[in-house]
């Protein structure tokens, strides 16, 4: 069974709580999401094999600890996912990025595909995929599913806000997933919005209503 991490530090619910608030602006959501990437991505890479490397300090040689940052991929949902890039790649600026793009239909609220673009390696590094919602899980899914057909086995899914129905999709279908989020919210709308949530993270991030 997959293991779902709740990264519940007070830094990153102080965060979440403005980003929640309608009346919080575009500026400052992208900021705030920005944020809260690079302190959950703390969580996220906390158990990454170090490599051993020689260096020389001022004093003298020795051997030293480093992160194998070419070993990992960071690949967000289009498009809310692309708000939490910029956060992990100040933790690991080698980290390659790839794409997916998914929007969910208003009716159905299906995941639909429309664009993928992944590192040729993928299937060699560990890959963290990213998207502040997870709602239905529909998307997550569909990611998940895409990354698998091209031969990546080591997956992890970190978004910001989940619903209970949503995570327990991912487990079931994706048990090797583990999954990490800064807040479990109470349930979905008839729209298959997240409630209490933070409303729409696209139309947030990208001011596009
Ligand atoms: C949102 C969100 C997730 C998805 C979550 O994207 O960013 O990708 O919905 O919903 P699910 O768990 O029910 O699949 P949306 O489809 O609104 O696309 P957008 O990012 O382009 O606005
Ligand atoms: N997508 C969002 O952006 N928000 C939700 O609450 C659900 C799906």
């Amino acid at each position: 069974m997959s293991q779902l991490h709740i990264i519940d530090h007070p830094m990153i619910q102080h965060k979440l709580t403005i980003m929640r608030d309608r009346e919080t602006g575009a500026k400052d959501f992208r900021e705030l999401l920005k944020e809260i990437s690079l302190l959950m991505g703390y969580e996220v890479t906390r158990d990454l094999p170090l490599i051993e490397v020689e260096i020389e300090t001022p004093i003298c040689p020795m051997k030293a600890k480093k992160i194998n940052g070419r070993k990992l991929a960071i690949v967000p949902i289009l498009r809310a996912g692309m708000g939490m890039v910029e956060g992990l790649q100040m933790l690991v600026p080698v980290a390659k990025v790839g794409h997916i793009g998914l929007y969910r239909n208003e009716q159905t609220h299906l995941p639909v595909v429309y664009y993928c673009k992944l590192p040729e390696d993928i299937q060699d590094r560990l890959v963290i995929i990213t998207d502040p919602m997870l709602a239905t899980g529909g998307s997550a899914c569909d990611a998940i599913d895409m990354l698998k057909q091209r031969g990546c086995t080591n997956i992890r899914l970190m978004c910001l806000v989940g619903a209970p129905e949503g995570i327990a999709k991912v487990q079931a279908a994706h048990p090797d997933v583990d999954i990490y989020l800064a807040a479990v919210d109470e349930r979905l709308n008839e729209n298959a919005y997240i409630v209490p949530g933070l409303g729409d993270a696209g139309d947030r991030i990208f001011g596009t209503k």
